[in-house]
């Protein structure tokens, strides 16, 4: 039995943010119907690599839903809108600001048409303050919510972290604020508005570098590599630890782009190491070097500490290495490339690199579900081509006829309008 078998979802959020939140709740067993514009989300056509074929970009953040699509400018459109409203538990969108007010759907008329459902909406700043009336992407949210400020070294010019944190970060909050005001319409039968903003959840993700950032009042970082006493903001940490343990990204054998690995230098282990790489850089006496004697000592010397761990792994690739350092319990993690991630034993062990068959496109991988439920574990299927399911859900959840279908067909409310010329 999956998890959010009964939940039914009109899903119309498109690019990244929105569709990573309701594929994750498709993921749980909810019912989700894609709603598009006729054209159908944009990113359907985006990056595309087949010809003719839904883009991955699609592919990979739309799979295990129904795809719809109703016109929203058109006014049966609106009404089968309306119609899908009411035979569904939560709505969510993630358009630009104001765009579902000028289809004529405020939050208030929609709860007023159904209150039970619970309302999703991502936006890039959120519906109040002056940064309000502005769109967002990735990197947007990324530069303007303490990501890229504190990413990169601070000799270098700021940089965006590969992991999207603005959208699909943005995406896992909100999926947690859905299913908390699931479970309170099931308690008192209303429904309520959920917003998330872009900005609000990089903040949220940079939780450490506020706390970073009020140290500063009180003196220095001693854990950063290079000196912070006098700054006013968190500085970009190259790849300095970022919590209480000291570590860095080792370059290893043979030198190539991805060949490092990041090695945490916590307090319990730093006898068995030194023990393990002194001998073998010219250092058989590591172990008792006052340099390096208590974590505090590390700090302060922490360059001379790396250069000898760096030595040392300039023998090994990251592999090797790792498998040195496991033994000894130091927590440690060779750099991965997607190369590596998508052949690696322990990924596809763990279903997180899934192969998938699309009418367009033939096979394909999606990364899996990342939470593992123990009673509904996800089965991932494809994504749906555009409209796919139009008529199924027209039938199925609104009970339409074969003959509704056709006059709201002829009354335009699933295709655009022809251009004028
Ligand atoms: C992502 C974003 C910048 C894209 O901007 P955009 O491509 O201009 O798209 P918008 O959301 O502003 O507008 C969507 C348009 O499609 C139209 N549309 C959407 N669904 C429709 C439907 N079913 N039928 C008819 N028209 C539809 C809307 O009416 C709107 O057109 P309008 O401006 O003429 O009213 C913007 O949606 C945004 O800021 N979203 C919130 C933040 C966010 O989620 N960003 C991350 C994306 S990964």
């Amino acid at each position: 039995m999956e998890a959010l078998k009964d939940v039914r979802i009109l899903d119309m959020t498109h690019v990244q943010a929105g569709p990573t939140c309701s594929q994750l709740l498709a993921w749980m067993g909810a019912d989700v119907i894609k709603f598009e514009p006729p054209q159908g989300d944009a990113t359907r056509g985006q990056l595309r690599d087949v010809p003719n074929a839904d883009s991955l970009y699609f592919t990979m953040l739309n799979s295990n839903k129904r795809s719809i699509t109703v016109n929203m400018k058109n006014p049966e459109g609106k009404k089968i809108f309306e119609e899908l409203i009411k035979k569904c538990d939560i709505i969510m969108e993630n358009f630009g600001p104001g765009v579902l007010d000028r289809f004529g759907f405020t939050w208030e008329k929609i709860h007023e048409v159904n209150p039970r459902i619970v309302m999703g909406s991502i936006k890039g700043f959120g519906s109040t303050g002056p940064y309000s009336d502005f769109k967002a992407y990735e990197n947007v949210a990324q530069a303007m919510g303490g990501a890229m400020s504190t990413t990169g070294t601070p000799e270098g010019p700021p940089f965006v972290t590969g992991a999207q944190i603005g959208d699909s970060g943005t995406g896992l909050h909100l999926a947690i604020g859905l299913l908390a005001a699931l479970h309170q319409r099931d308690r008192t039968g209303q429904g309520q508005y959920v917003e998330v903003a872009m900005m609000d959840s990089v903040m949220n993700l940079c939780r450490v570098k506020w706390r970073d950032h009020q140290r500063l009042s009180h003196g220095g970082l001693s854990e950063y590599s290079r000196p912070t006493e006098g700054l006013k903001a968190t500085p970009r940490a190259g790849n300095d630890s970022g919590g209480g343990q000291l570590g860095n990204a080792i370059k290893c054998k043979p030198g190539g782009v991805d060949d490092y690995i990041y090695v945490v230098v916590q307090e319990a282990v730093w006898d068995a190491l030194a023990k393990r790489i002194g001998p073998d850089v010219g250092q058989p006496s590591l172990v008792e070097d006052p340099r390096f004697a208590k974590i505090a000592d590390r700090r302060k010397n922490q360059t001379d500490m790396w250069k000898y761990i760096e030595k040392f792994a300039s023998n090994y690739t990251k592999r090797e290495f790792m498998a040195i350092l496991n033994p000894l319990d130091v927590p440690c993690g060779p750099i991965m490339s997607t190369a590596d991630l998508a052949n690696d034993e322990h990924v596809r062990g763990r279903e997180m690199y899934v192969e998938l068959d699309h009418p367009q496109r033939g096979k394909w991988f999606n990364v899996g579900m990342p939470i593992k439920l123990s009673a509904s574990p996800a089965v991932i299927k494809r994504s749906p081509t555009l409209g796919e399911h139009t008529n199924e859900v027209l039938r199925d959840v609104l009970g339409f006829s074969e003959s509704e279908i056709a006059a709201k067909k002829e009354a335009g409310a699933f295709s655009m309008p022809p251009k004028k010329k």
